[in-house]
């Protein structure tokens, strides 16, 4: 069957940032069980070396500061050199951090950007020649309905997931035009119940886990969107009644 095909090759190999919590280590664990090989990126190598000793021999830790953008080509570097079967790369690792733009310190817009926009566009330029090699190999950034409708409170967070949002579509149509076989999946992600939604969403969060099937599905069926939870609401009021999907998010 297709889906099986390629559910076993994209598990071959996977690079996942932000593997040390919320939904990238629940993805890590997904991976692992499906019997993937991962290389979880995170900044706390701790929390990643926890998160490896639970699938001895199926996590390799790559610990990087991905706000920094030296880290990022050193990451891409040694990825390149030590892991030349990558499959799948999962920009998944973000930051929100709630400012008013009037007060806020221009270093702290800079690294949100680096977080959230400009590491996963070097990461993905930077490893699709690996990626071109292997069968099956995909690129899937995470992303969320803040790219379509913005809060106030995370203007910075708001404009890289819509910009990656657009990253994603052009990266989509390279890979098709220079028939590479890689796919390119964008996965809005809803409320999902980590440290970043913190004091918000109540009951409207999903677990982690869920979030985590969510993007495996993703993987799984090649869609190059998926619309997790209610968010397909906020894509369809955004076609039909942009105001209200504005007011709603604001
Ligand atoms: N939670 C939600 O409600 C929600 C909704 C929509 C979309 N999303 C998206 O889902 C993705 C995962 O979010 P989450 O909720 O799981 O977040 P989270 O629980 O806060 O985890 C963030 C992850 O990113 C890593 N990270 C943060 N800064 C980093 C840096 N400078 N370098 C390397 N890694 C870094 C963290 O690891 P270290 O601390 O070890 O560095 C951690 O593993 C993000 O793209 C987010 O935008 C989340």
């Amino acid at each position: 069957m297709a889906t099986d095909r390629t559910t076993a090759e994209v598990m071959g190999k996977a690079l996942v940032t932000g593997g040390s919590a919320g939904i990238g280590r629940a993805l890590v664990r997904a991976l692992a069980d499906r019997g993937g090989h991962v290389l979880a990126v995170g900044r706390d190598r701790d929390r990643l070396e926890a998160v490896a000793a639970e699938h001895p021999g199926r996590v390799t830790v790559l610990a990087a500061d991905l706000g920094d953008p030296a880290a990022v080509d050193a990451l891409v570097a040694a990825v390149t050199r030590d892991h030349p079967d990558l499959t799948l790369l999962v920009n998944n690792a973000a930051i929100q951090v709630p400012m008013r733009l009037m007060h806020a310190d221009p270093a702290d817009l800079r690294t949100e950007i680096a977080i959230n926009l400009a590491a996963p566009v070097a990461l993905a330029a930077g490893l699709l020649p690996v990626l071109a090699r292997n069968p099956g190999a995909a690129v899937v950034n995470v992303t969320s309905a803040l790219a379509v409708a913005p809060k106030a409170a995370a203007p910075v967070y708001g404009a890289t997931k819509a910009a990656l949002r657009n990253f994603s579509r052009a990266l989509r149509y390279q890979c098709e035009d220079e028939a590479s076989g890689i796919a390119v999946l964008d996965v809005v992600m809803t409320l999902v119940d980590t440290a970043m939604a913190a004091g918000r969403g109540g009951r409207a969060k999903i677990s982690p886990d869920k979030a985590a099937a969510a993007v495996m599905t993703a993987i799984d069926r090649r869609r190059p969107e998926s619309w997790v939870g209610p968010t397909w609401v906020i894509r369809l009021l955004d076609r039909l009644w942009p105001a209200l999907a504005y007011r709603l998010l604001r």
